[in-house]
């Protein structure tokens, strides 16, 4: 198989294993992680077939979507052999897509990601801050019934892996604080750092704008 028609098999795997989500993990998710990692890979010098399977895959095997996380690593593995890859490649996308959450980086230890996986993870976190992540976190808060905003309940800015994926009383504005406004600094490329900053500030304007119209200030 081609480069080409590797691709276009990936993309339509992951097509058909994203499209029925309904908690901004939508195709239009990856679809932007996409274009972000092609962004990136014009600066870093990453295998780009590495990079971009594992970005049309990283949230496939989700185990915040799925109930079998292996089982879907397991068809994952299947598919990418399907379409010519070696066990080597299939191994480098897994552990990519294994290991780039959020809450993993938070652990005692944090997983080491090649360059290939570092794109993704920084095209995955980019598309969780400024306008897109904005929306895309009250979107996710709609859909689990969060409350949009308690001044009563404080951020937990401060948290390992655990304290973090067993968060409940989860405020829509609190995310900001305990999430998205720390992703800017573990940006792992110069070139997402950048975009970064800017989608930084654009969240921090809107926290401002948000926490005076709440008290009438505006
Ligand atoms: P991803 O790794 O693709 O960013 P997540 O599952 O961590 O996916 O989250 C999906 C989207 O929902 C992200 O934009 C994230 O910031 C947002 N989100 C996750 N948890 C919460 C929450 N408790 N409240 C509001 N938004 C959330
Ligand atoms: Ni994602």
């Amino acid at each position: 198989m081609t480069y080409d028609e590797q691709l276009t098999a990936i993309k339509d795997f992951s097509f058909q294993k994203m499209s029925g989500d309904a908690t901004g993990h939508n195709f239009d998710h990856i679809q932007r992680v996409i274009k972000t990692a092609q962004r990136i890979l014009k600066e870093e010098p990453a295998d780009p077939l590495i990079t971009l399977a594992a970005a049309y895959l990283h949230d496939v095997a989700d185990d915040k979507l799925v109930s079998d996380p292996a089982a879907l690593e397991q068809e994952i593995k299947q598919f990418l052999h399907s379409i010519d890859f070696s066990e080597e490649q299939v191994n480098e996308v897994l552990y990519i897509t294994h290991n780039l959450s959020f809450s993993k980086s938070l652990s005692k230890n944090p997983p080491k990601l090649s360059l290939a996986g570092q794109i993704v993870q920084d095209s995955d976190r980019l598309d969780a801050i400024g306008a897109i992540g904005i929306t895309r976190a009250v979107y996710y808060g709609g859909a689990h019934s969060e409350t949009i905003y308690d001044p009563n309940i404080q951020p937990r800015e401060k948290m390992n892996k655990a304290e973090y994926r067993n968060l409940n009383n989860e405020t829509i504005i609190n995310h900001f604080y305990e999430k998205l406004l720390k992703l800017t600094a573990m940006m792992n490329t110069p070139t997402a750092k950048k975009i970064a900053e800017k989608r930084h500030q654009y969240m921090l304007d809107f926290l401002d704008e948000f926490k005076a119209e709440w008290d009438a200030e505006k």
